[in-house]
């Protein structure tokens, strides 16, 4: 991190080195603690929404790691000067109902005075050491499974524009709300080769953390790709949010689209996405059962959109 000396330590099992969605510590050969945090700016106008989803996005890299999200930590960040307490009081009350939701408890908090709105949570959860799903891990011939829809920056971008109704904005707000832990729980239970949580960087920018130092590369299909309601129409007509061209550039030269995709295609697939679904790396033998397993367990939308393949290694492919 910032080539700054990092302390060696063998219990840490998941650390700085190769950057994963949350740090893994071994306390004995079966138990080992997740830590994570996440906090950031309202994305939705509804407080107790806000609430809702940045303690969703935040207990999602536990359920990433393949573990067990178990207590819990508030931190704020509030204009005590400019906005009334009962913000705050919302905000509060939806990361509560998402903890109550996950079987998490509260064991804190930390607020400040800061002249710009932000809320989070800082997780920790257990995991079996030898049960570790990393980012790493994917091996020529797997599957790929996304549990949940991509458009959230899109939709957002459409919504302060004015341009997406009620009823989009509404979708996309359920969607970013919606907890990873069933998702998890399946794939735990099936067997999976890795796995991460889709936020930031876009469906592609984590993609190619996943393959990243590895000797494999990903195939893409953009129609098996999950969207929500008005995606491609916003796309097309410009609504992209900045994060996607910073994430474009940034992983160039790690991308081969294949000719005849439309215009729009690398924008959605590298639109930053606000607690978004798994992204699974599955044997071809177990795909089946985890994607309908997923289906009944009410991902619905979750969906094979690739695989992972030998050749070329360090590049994701997209096909139409
Ligand atoms: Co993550
Ligand atoms: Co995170
Ligand atoms: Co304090």
């Amino acid at each position: 991190m910032c080539g700054l000396p990092l302390i060696p330590d063998s219990n840490l099992i998941v650390g700085l080195e190769k950057a994963d969605d949350a740090g893994v510590y071994r306390l004995s050969d079966d138990l080992a603690i997740i830590q994570t945090v996440d906090f950031f700016t309202p994305i939705v106008d509804d407080p107790r929404a806000f609430g809702q989803i940045a303690a969703a996005n935040a207990l999602s890299d536990v359920y990433a790691m393949g573990g067990t999200p178990l207590t819990a930590m508030n931190i704020v960040c509030f204009p005590v000067k400019t906005l009334d307490i009962s913000v705050l009081r919302e905000i509060l009350r939806g990361g509560l109902e998402k903890m109550a939701e996950a079987g998490v408890a509260l064991a804190g908090g930390h607020s400040v005075d800061d002249v710009e709105l932000k809320y989070g949570l800082s997780v920790t959860g257990t995991v079996h050491p030898g049960k570790v799903i990393t980012k790493g891990g994917a091996r020529a011939g797997d599957r790929l499974i996304l549990t949940k829809p991509l458009g959230t920056g899109i939709i957002n971008t459409a919504v302060k524009g004015k341009m997406a109704g009620e009823q989009t904005a509404d979708r996309a707000a359920a969607c970013m709300a919606a907890l990873n832990k069933v998702a998890s729980q399946l794939m735990q239970e099936v067997g999976v080769s890795a796995c991460t949580d889709i936020t930031g960087f876009g469906l592609l920018g984590h993609a190619c953390e996943m393959i990243q130092d590895s000797d494999t590369g990903m195939r893409i299909r953009l129609s098996s790709v999950p969207l929500l309601p008005q995606t491609v129409e916003f796309a097309r007509m410009g609504m992209i949010p900045g994060g996607t061209y910073r994430n474009k550039e940034f992983r160039a030269a790690m991308i081969q689209a294949s000719g005849g995709l439309p215009d729009y295609a690398l924008d959605i697939l590298f639109d930053p996405q606000t607690s978004g679904g798994l992204f699974i790396a599955v044997s071809s033998g177990r795909v089946d059962r985890l994607l309908s397993r997923l289906h009944r367990g009410g991902a619905v939308e979750a969906a094979v959109v690739g695989e992972v393949i030998a050749d070329p290694q360090g590049k994701i492919v997209i096909e139409e």
